[in-house]
């Protein structure tokens, strides 16, 4: 079982789209997919049509003895479970300090489901905090989006030295271009310097209004626009992260 997790400092970058298109993919290309919303917003367990509630809330959700696999829902596509947000997941940062070893928490939930599953997208929120942590300590890959201006790469430096930091040199630390409008300057300036980084995977998300749709169609972007320009750089997106994580299969 491979943990990768969407993940950044900045909010709205991105993070819920990949996290839904990529399961997808994985999905579709045969291997045993879990995509786990830890954000309380429930974004992407609202595009796959999974109801919110989980019994308990997230204070249930990290004790030792519940079973992740209870909670987990599955989804209209083959291969893809998943497993809901719930607004109680505001409170994972202070759930996850109540308890010994937080940082492992997420880990250690986890370890049951490595028969399960081939792989694991976490939907992480917005932050860096004890939660953040935990989800570094669980995953073997960080996937970044990284919107194509300077803030954004300051932030993604933040993320590198975040994970070092923490001793995870074993990490992928593996950052893509994100929401890429070539009209503007700024963008193809950043778009230069991103390509000029060997850590960037080659893919790139363009802006596209179609993408936000998924939010109408209450689906993954490749259900209802396969052929679309976004849909495409999801998928290449997903073979570069196939290979990083497994090789050759
Ligand atoms: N490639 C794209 N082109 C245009 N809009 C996009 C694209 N990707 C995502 N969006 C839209 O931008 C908004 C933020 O995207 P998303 O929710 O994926 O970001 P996020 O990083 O998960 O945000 P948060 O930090 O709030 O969890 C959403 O309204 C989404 O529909
Ligand atoms: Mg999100």
């Amino acid at each position: 079982m491979r943990v990768v997790a969407v993940w950044s400092i900045k909010g709205g970058v991105g993070k819920t789209a990949a996290a839904v298109n990529l399961a997808f993919f994985a999905a579709a290309a045969g291997l045993r997919t879990l995509l786990w919303d830890l954000d309380p917003q429930g974004a992407a367990t609202f595009y796959y049509r999974v109801k919110a509630k989980v019994k308990g809330g997230g204070r249930r959700l990290l004790k030792r003895s519940a079973e992740l696999q209870l909670l987990v829902r599955g989804t209209d596509i083959e291969n893809l479970d998943l497993l809901p947000a719930d607004f109680s997941y505001r409170r994972l940062d202070l759930d996850l300090d109540a308890r010994k070893q937080p940082q492992r928490r997420l880990a250690l939930k986890l370890a049951p489901l490595a028969d399960e599953y081939d792989v694991v997208f976490l939907d992480c929120p917005p932050s860096v905090s004890l939660a953040s942590e935990s989800v570094l300590r669980a995953a073997d890959a960080l996937l970044v989006p990284v919107i194509p201006t300077t803030l954004s790469l300051r932030g993604l430096a933040q993320v590198r030295s975040f994970a070092t930091k923490r001793g995870r040199r074993d990490l992928l630390v593996l950052p893509f271009l994100s929401m890429v409008d070539r009209r503007k300057t700024m963008h193809r300036d950043a778009i230069g310097l991103c390509a000029a980084d060997e850590g960037f995977l080659r893919a790139a998300i363009p802006a596209a209004s179609i993408v936000e749709k998924m939010g109408v169609h209450r689906a993954p972007l490749p259900a209802y626009a396969p052929f679309s320009e976004p849909a495409r750089a999801f998928a290449a997106l997903w073979s570069e992260l196939d290979a990083r994580l497994f090789g050759r299969r």
